[in-house]
């Protein structure tokens, strides 16, 4: 008996949670610390960014292994606020990426957060499409909504998420990515040619 309730509540409110849009996030704060997972010694995503923000160049990319990692995305920035950015990924729903953060879950994409009002159809991301080869990155699409990919629209499947600032993670709300493109895309970190080798003894 026990047990049919429990499976007539599975299927009520599975799809019910599946379709739920994410909570609406609380009018954008400018980003105290998250309430929990932060430890004591993380930068408040508030800290004052080390360097200007500017626009990333392909110099700012290059070998994954070595980034920030929270779930299987990898984390950098270019205004010097790695732990800030950190601290939101671990944080809940409703908090906001400081401005100049790039995140990646594989070498041949990524998104950096702009200025604010920079891009208010995808709350200020940027989306790029990246090729890599031994020692090289190279942009070779960068843009907003009209971005895509062979899975559909960067932005229509991220916006899943949007309650985490459009960074899908694993539950975030997003349309999952298929088993194979998430093994292809961690096999591709792990192969990442532009990791320089152990130097020759
Ligand atoms: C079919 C839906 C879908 C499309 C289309 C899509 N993504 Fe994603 N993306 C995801 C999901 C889901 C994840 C999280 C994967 C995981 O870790 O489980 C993700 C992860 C990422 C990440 C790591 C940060 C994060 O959100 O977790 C980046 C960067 C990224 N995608 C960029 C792009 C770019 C650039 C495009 C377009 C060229 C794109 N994506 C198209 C679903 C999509």
């Amino acid at each position: 008996m026990k047990r049919t309730i429990f499976v007539a509540l599975l299927l009520l409110c599975g799809p019910a949670l599946a379709e739920d849009p994410p909570a609406a996030p609380p009018a954008a704060p400018p980003a105290g610390p998250p309430p929990s997972a932060a430890p004591p010694s993380a930068a408040p995503p508030s800290v004052a960014p080390a360097a200007p923000l500017r626009a990333l160049e392909a110099a700012d990319l290059g070998c994954l292994q070595g980034w920030a990692q929270v779930g299987r995305t990898r984390i950098g920035s270019l205004t010097g606020q790695v732990d800030a950015a950190v601290a939101v990924a671990q944080g809940g729903p409703g908090l906001r990426y400081p401005p100049g953060t790039v995140v990646q879950l594989m070498p041949t994409e990524a998104m950096v957060k702009l200025a604010p009002g920079a891009s208010p159809a995808t709350d200020d991301w940027e989306f790029l499409k990246i090729k890599v080869k031994r020692g090289e990155t190279r942009i070779v699409e960068r843009g907003g909504a009209e971005l895509r990919n062979l899975a559909g629209s960067c932005a229509g499947c991220h916006v899943g998420a949007k309650a985490y600032d459009h960074v899908c993670m694993a539950d975030h709300g997003c349309k999952p990515l298929p088993d194979f493109i998430i093994k292809a895309a961690l096999a591709a970190v792990a192969d990442d040619p532009r990791c320089a080798a152990p130097p020759a003894r």
